[in-house]
């Protein structure tokens, strides 16, 4: 199966907001398969549908060396919580660039899997930062917003002109 192609900031695309998914198919777990595939090939820690032009609210993350412990999660609801942490962030969708992002240290998760199965866990420390940054691309949110308008804007000009 192809690669997914992941867009780029600051495609206005990737400002889209992503819709619940509500069939659990063949369809959404081979989706969600490859958006794994295409996560682990780039390689990632995290990716969002929306990241590969797909606005539905599924997304992968795995933050193991081995890459053996794999999250599918769809439609997630996160309820952050705890101090708040400064983490270095990057993305695969803003390639090249790290600032640091202040999170929540951490989070409880509701979310389906595939088959539309609830599921529920708590999460800390890069597992916890990494799952509320992909929550945030389904907002059509980057973690470049939370840097000075400066930053983001010697970030967009970046990527511009190295997308030429
Ligand atoms: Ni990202």
């Amino acid at each position: 199966m192809p690669l997914l192609k992941i867009l780029h900031h600051p495609d206005p695309r990737l400002r889209t907001k992503a819709t619940a998914v509500s069939t659990f198919d063949e369809a959404l777990s081979e989706f969600a398969r490859n958006l794994l595939t295409t996560m682990y090939a780039a390689p990632g820690i995290g990716l969002a549908a929306t990241q590969v032009n797909v606005h539905k609210r599924v997304i992968v993350v795995d933050i193991s060396e081995e890459k053996d412990q794999p999250h599918m999660l769809v439609n997630p609801v996160l309820e952050p919580y705890g101090d708040k942490i400064k983490g270095e962030e990057g993305c695969l969708s803003v390639p090249d660039i790290y600032d640091s992002v202040e999170r929540f240290e951490y989070v409880k998760v509701s979310a389906q899997d595939v088959h539309g199965e609830p599921l529920q866990f708590t999460a800390d420390g890069m597992l916890s930062i990494c799952i509320q940054h992909e929550c945030d691309h389904l907002e059509g949110k980057l973690f470049v917003d939370y840097l000075s308008s400066l930053k983001r804007g010697r970030i967009s000009k970046a990527l511009r002109e190295r997308a030429k």
